[in-house]
């Protein structure tokens, strides 16, 4: 099986609550049993042949049970992305009123680096944890001789992740940094996906500069499935439900089909937080879209704006 096109987000693995639009669950929360799901999630992705892991200390658990677990694989063609700049504070309780803190901070890169260098020699990228103008982390010189530093030293690909609807500005301000009269930025964590491809108007040209781009929330954060709350994506939901039947898989399958054949990233990550999930995602490697349904899943976008005021709305769940 060719899972080459995807990469497994542990988001969902490492902290109970995360931003999407499923109910709130009503069976108490246990930490033991959610570790062991989060290690059956990371076995089941490997035995589906996925190799790419992005992870992050904002994440929880996730950073810790994905060293843990690469240990026990042992198998370098395992590579791994963490993050540095958001810590997650919710302790586990799902009732938690705040969930991290961000903080573009040297003393932060340093602080997170201690703990995400053990994840070497499997850490192949290392990115900043949602770039941003106002944090100031791409004009802060002090922060990016330190990521030049960290790169050189351990041969890491640099990267950023992206998030809110300038992503493209921020992106091409990042395409732009140098240190010693070279490009820092080798890696770019994008949400691109049916509603929001902003992506789309400069990601030829980042493939051009061999930049690697890693698609994250591919399914919109679950806004790609049917739901009541969201009768202004009638449209999507009839087009997609069309092409699932058309090519026999789920319709995420083909959400996430739909990054892969539009775009060319270096990966799309799958957020999937069980096996079911991940069993369907993966479906999105075993087909190609046609030109004529790339074209017409091309028409669903909706303004960035749009799409990231009503991202800001969903709950923590
Ligand atoms: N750098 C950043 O700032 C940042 C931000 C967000 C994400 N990420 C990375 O990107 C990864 C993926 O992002 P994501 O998980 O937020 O977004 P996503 O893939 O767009 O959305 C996941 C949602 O889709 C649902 N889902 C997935 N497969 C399904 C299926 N077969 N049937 C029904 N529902 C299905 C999930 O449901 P459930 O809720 O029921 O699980 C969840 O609500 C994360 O794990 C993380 O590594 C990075």
């Amino acid at each position: 099986m060719n899972n080459n096109f995807l990469g497994l987000g542990t988001a969902a693995i490492g902290r109970p609550q995360y931003i999407n639009i499923r109910q709130e669950s009503t069976t108490e929360f246990s930490l033991t049993t959610f570790q062991q799901k989060g290690i059956a999630v990371l076995d089941d992705a490997y035995n589906r042949g996925i190799r790419y892991f992005d992870t992050a200390p904002g994440y929880g658990m996730a950073e810790q049970l994905l060293l843990d677990w690469v240990i026990t694989k042992n198998d370098p063609s395992i590579e791994v992305a963490t993050k540095w700049g958001y810590t997650y504070v919710a302790n586990f309780d799902p009732t938690a009123a705040q969930h991290e803190i961000k903080e573009h901070s040297l003393k932060k890169l340093n602080e997170q680096w201690t703990i995400s260098k053990k994840l070497l020699p499997f850490l192949s990228t290392y990115q900043i944890h949602s770039a941003t103008f106002e944090t100031g982390v791409l004009d802060n010189e002090n922060i990016l001789n330190r990521l030049a530093e960290l790169k050189n030293k351990y041969g890491l690909l640099m990267g950023i992740s992206t998030t809110g609807a300038n992503q493209v500005a921020v992106i091409k301000k990042a395409l732009d940094v140098e240190v010693g009269g070279i490009p820092l930025f080798d890696t770019f964590q994008v949400t691109y996906n049916l509603l929001d491809q902003n992506l789309s108007t400069i990601a030829k040209e980042m493939l051009a500069q061999n930049k690697r781009l890693i698609i994250k929330e591919a399914l919109a954060n679950g806004r790609i499935f049917p739901n009541d709350q969201f009768p202004h994506y009638e449209h999507l939901y009839t087009t997609l439900a069309t092409l699932a039947k058309k090519y026999d898989v789920g319709i995420d399958a083909i959400a996430l089909r739909f990054c892969i054949d539009s775009i060319a990233p270096y990966k799309v990550l799958s957020g999937a937080a069980n096996e079911l999930h991940l069993s369907e995602n993966s479906k999105a490697t075993h087909f190609k879209l046609e030109a004529k349904d790339i074209a017409a899943l091309k028409e669903m976008s909706i303004s960035s704006d749009t799409y990231w005021t009503e991202r800001k709305l969903l709950a923590w769940n």
